[in-house]
């Protein structure tokens, strides 16, 4: 299936993207198959995307990269540290609007301005992945992205938090 861009409402967009990525999943199982496929949608759907990738929770305290569309992205992050690591700490999703104003924020992309993470949590509370998505533009981050990539997120979290 060819990926196309949309057009229309930011929320129109998450919807159709979401509808595309339960059909493509559909009986997939496994977990690395669904995270580069999520990432090629988002990153095709989504326009004011710059980056978009997810970082795995490796043991108790370390977050590894994970399949993503974007210039380089660093390969480990602490838990605790930056945004990636704050949202994985504190469970919650974390919107940043001007990263130059985070404190402890990882600069991979010089370009990146403002970005959201927003956690896969599996169904006992632990923490599977992050979701990390970047833009080149300040603000760039609402209430439609954390409704979109939340509900995606959580979906995530019951199809291959078990496994
Ligand atoms: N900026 C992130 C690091 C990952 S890159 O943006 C790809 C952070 O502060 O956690």
């Amino acid at each position: 299936m060819k990926p196309t861009r949309t057009s229309g409402t930011r929320a129109a967009a998450y919807s159709e993207v979401l509808d595309r990525i339960r059909l493509l999943l559909e009986g997939e199982t496994d977990w690395v198959a669904a995270m580069a496929t999520i990432v090629c949608e988002l990153r095709q759907g989504l326009d004011h995307y710059d980056w978009v990738g997810f970082y795995r929770a490796v043991g108790d305290d370390l977050l590894v990269i994970g399949p993503y569309q974007g210039t380089h992205g660093c390969l480990r992050i602490e838990l605790g540290r930056g945004v990636c690591g704050t949202a994985a700490a504190e469970r919650r999703t974390v919107i940043v609007d001007d990263v130059h104003e985070f404190p402890g924020h990882i600069a991979c992309d010089a370009a990146s301005l403002s970005e959201i993470v927003v956690p896969v949590l599996r169904p006992d509370g632990s923490v599977l992945a992050v979701l990390d998505v970047d833009s080149n533009r300040r603000s760039d981050f609402g209430e439609d992205d954390r409704a979109g990539l939340e509900e995606l997120c959580a979906w995530l979290g019951e199809r291959f938090g078990d496994g």
